[in-house]
């Protein structure tokens, strides 16, 4: 039987990829989950797939950046199972397109799910896991929440907002027993780049000056994907994390994330300036 047998685990954004591979994983575990999305019937079918008697696994369609849509998730957790062993923070999505010309509502938009929702359910569900003295909050950051890229800054700069979150929050529910971690996803397989072009094509409608250069830089992205791990490279290290008795402060997946990383640290700004620098194809 596996530690997380009977483990209450709520998982942002399963509908697809990361957090869809994760409810996966989870599950063959036995864990008891407790999925939410948008998309209602993509979790209908993903909790029926994953327990067909519907015992352990829940689905609660929600969209994370509405008060009461998250409050109910709470509520109708607690009802059902009594209590959250873990909050997986995974919803999230890509606003692309140059600084100058990205409107402040998409902006705030993509602050709204990606730090804004976070905070708020993470503020819901610590309540919880502090007066039971145990529990884990997983929020899934990115490599982009330590290197920030030209022409994706804006959600590049709500991974490093999500970085910073973190890390204050790890230490201040470290005395409650209570373990925050930080994943940091490289290139991952899944709909976030289809989802992400789509996004920038309706909030950008013409990259004017910068066009050249996001034609290039989205080349250089489809290149760059070539290396991307799987949706379940992801999954096994929230496992990881969430079996470890004392887990890391941060994860990277796959290798490549740890090398941008490691070249991160490593390089001075002007050497890393230089190789994120804008750039257009010759011939
Ligand atoms: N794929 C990558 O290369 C990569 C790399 C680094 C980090 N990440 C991070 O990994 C996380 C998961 O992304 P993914 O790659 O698995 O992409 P994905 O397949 O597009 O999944 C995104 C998930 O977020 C949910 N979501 C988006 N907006 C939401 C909202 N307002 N309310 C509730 N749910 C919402 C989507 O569900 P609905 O549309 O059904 O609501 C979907 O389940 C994100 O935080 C992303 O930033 C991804």
């Amino acid at each position: 039987m596996s530690a997380l047998s009977g483990k209450v685990i709520m998982i942002t954004g399963a509908s697809s990829g990361i957090g869809e591979a994760t409810a996966r994983r989870l599950a063959q575990a036995g864990a008891t989950l407790v999925l939410t999305a948008r998309r209602a019937d993509r979790l209908e079918a993903l909790a029926r797939e994953l327990d067909p008697s519907r015992e352990r696994v829940m689905q609660v369609p929600a969209d994370v950046t509405v008060a009461a849509e998250r409050e109910a998730l709470v509520a109708i957790t607690l009802k059902r199972f009594g209590r959250i062993d873990a909050l997986i923070n995974n919803a999230g999505y890509g606003q692309r397109g140059p600084l100058e010309l990205v409107p402040m509502d998409a902006l705030r938009r993509n602050y709204e799910v990606n730090v804004f929702a976070v905070v708020a359910l993470s503020q819901k569900v610590a309540p919880h896991l502090r007066a039971q003295g145990h529990g884990r909050i997983i929020n899934i950051g990115s490599v982009a929440g330590r290197i920030a890229r030209p022409l994706t800054a804006v959600y590049d700069s709500t991974k490093h907002a999500l970085e910073g979150i973190t890390d204050g929050l790890r230490a201040e529910l470290a005395p409650f027993g209570v373990q925050v971690v930080m994943i940091r996803p490289g290139f991952i397989s899944t709909e976030f780049a289809d989802a992400a072009q789509a996004n920038a094509a309706e909030t950008v409608a013409d990259f004017g000056p910068y066009a050249p250069y996001v034609e290039n830089a989205q080349n250089d992205q489809t290149k760059l994907r070539s290396w991307a791990g799987t949706p379940d490279n992801v999954a096994r290290v929230v496992e990881k994390a969430l079996l470890a008795r004392r887990p890391g402060a941060h994860y990277a997946v796959p290798m490549h994330a740890r090398l941008f990383l490691f070249a991160r640290w490593l390089l001075p700004r002007r050497v890393l300036d230089f190789v994120l620098r804008l750039k257009v194809r010759k011939g």
